[in-house]
This record gives C-alpha cells, structure tokens and sequence, in this order.
C-alpha cells in the first residue's frame, strides 16, 4: 500500500451545546490557544475542526472567514435529500454553502435515537461526497455486539454498507467510535483501537482501493481527553480523534489538539 503521510485531525463533536454566541466566543478563543501556542496546523500537528450544532453554523462561518482563522467546521449530519418538502432536514448543498468542510454522517445517537440505518447512511454519505464535503462517517459495536461478535465485526460491516453508494476516489475521514466508550469516561486501549482501525483501512482498501485506503483519516472516538490522546496517536492506523465531552473545554480540546507536544503520556 503506498505510503502517505495522513494530517492527523481532531474533531470537535459539540452535539447540542452551545448557542451561537458562545460558539463565536469559543472558536475565537480556541484560535488564540493554538496560536498563542504556535500550533502547527499541518502534518507536523493537526488540523483542529469543530462540529457545533446547525443554528451555529452562519456565526462561525462569519467569525472564521472574518479573522482568517485556520479552524475547520462541519455539520453534525445532513439530509439524504438535496432540497424539498423534508421538514427540519438540512441539504448538504447548504451546509457546503457555509463553507463547512466537514459532516457527520452516522453518529452513534442518529443511529440509536433517530434510527439512522446503514442504507441510509450510504445515501448521507454519497450526498455529502456530491456536495463536496467530506463525510465523517462514525461506526462502532456497543458492549453487546462486542461481546457476541467481537470488536471489528459491527464496524467493518457498518463501514461496508456506509461506502455503498459511493466509487472513485473520494475524500473521507472514518470514525471509530465504540459506543461503549462515548460518553463513558472508559475509552479504548490504544491497542484495541488500533486492531479495529487497521480492519477498517484493510476494508477501505477492498472497497475502494489501496490509494483511497492510504489517503482516508481514520479517527478514534469515546472518552477522548488529554490524558489519553498522546498514547492513541502512536498508533499507525489512527490519525486523529473525534471528541465529544472534552472539546466543550476550550483549554482541554487545545491540548487534545496538541497532541504532539504531549510528553511520556
Ligand atoms: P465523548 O463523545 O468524547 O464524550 O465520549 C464522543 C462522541 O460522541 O463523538
């Protein structure tokens, strides 16, 4: 497989926190943390993106472009549909409109809460791909499915059926995210994220091919914090990570983001 060095990102899930006010009040700050702290938001750091809730979206945008500041920003999920009678959905095509680079497509709450299905998420995916987003698509077992089937069986099947709808050579970032792990304050072991992600590349490759496989950032998420991310990011499949709790703290998601920096953690 060739060789390609990934820029590591850290994603900021915000689920539904913060309005719009505070979301301007934190992106300013969160900038000034990592260039106060010389971050580099290239291969040598990380690219730091965040993910707040829609009604935020138009304020960060504005702030971002404004201030010229190297934060990305996405949507926490999108409509399948491009426009139309589909009450509180929201197109792609807006979200690519606001200049978000990103979309959620998956998370395990839209999964369990609003019933998102596999077949469903291929649709978000190929919408978030012909808008010119890049889909975040979240997959991961619960303790259940770890138990009965082990721990890469779920994801790699949710993966499969998440790329069904797309082909070439699309940009894509993965997030594993065990759903035992979110929220939990017990995330996985670098080890047993590591074997899940290195399944989930194996499969992005005999989906798509060794370039897309080589290319595809692939996350870990669940009970990421500062204390755990350095020892995460040693391992060679996993490229970033996908914050929930943590990155509501402007100090601790800038430390999370700096990942590098971190020292014997
Ligand atoms: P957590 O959430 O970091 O609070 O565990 C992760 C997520 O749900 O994306």
């Amino acid at each position: 497989m060739a060789k390609v060095k990934r820029v590591p990102l850290i994603a900021g899930n915000w689920k539904m926190n913060l309005d719009h006010l505070q979301s301007i009040a934190f992106v300013q700050k969160l900038a000034w943390t990592l260039k106060d702290a010389n971050h580099d938001f290239g291969v040598e750091g990380a690219e730091v993106a965040v993910f707040p809730p829609f009604t935020d979206l138009r304020s960060v945008q504005t702030l971002v472009a404004a201030d010229k500041l190297e934060v990305c920003f996405g949507g926490q999920d999108l409509s399948e549909h491009d426009s139309g009678a589909y009450t509180g959905e929201i197109s792609g095509a807006f979200l690519a409109s606001l200049d978000c680079r990103y979309v959620l497509v998956g998370h395990s709450e839209r999964r369990t809460m609003h019933g998102e299905t596999d077949e469903q998420l291929a649709r978000k995916v190929a919408a978030a791909v012909k808008h010119g987003l890049v889909p975040v698509l979240c997959v991961g077992e619960t303790a259940d499915d770890l138990e009965a089937h082990g721990p890469s069986a779920v994801p790699v099947a949710q993966l499969k059926a998440g790329l069904a709808e797309v082909s070439g050579t699309p940009e894509l970032v993965i997030a594993y995210e065990p759903v035992w792990a979110i929220g939990s304050g017990k995330a996985a072991t670098p080890e047993q994220a590591e074997q899940v992600a290195a399944r989930l590349r194996e499969t992005l490759a005999e989906v798509l091919g060794d370039d897309v496989a080589a290319a595809t950032r692939i996350l870990y998420g669940g009970s990421v914090k500062s204390g755990n991310i350095a020892s995460l990011m040693r391992e060679p499949n996993i490229d970033g990570a996908l914050v929930g709790g943590a990155s509501l703290d402007v100090a601790e998601f800038a430390s999370i983001s700096r990942f590098s920096k971190h020292v014997g953690t």
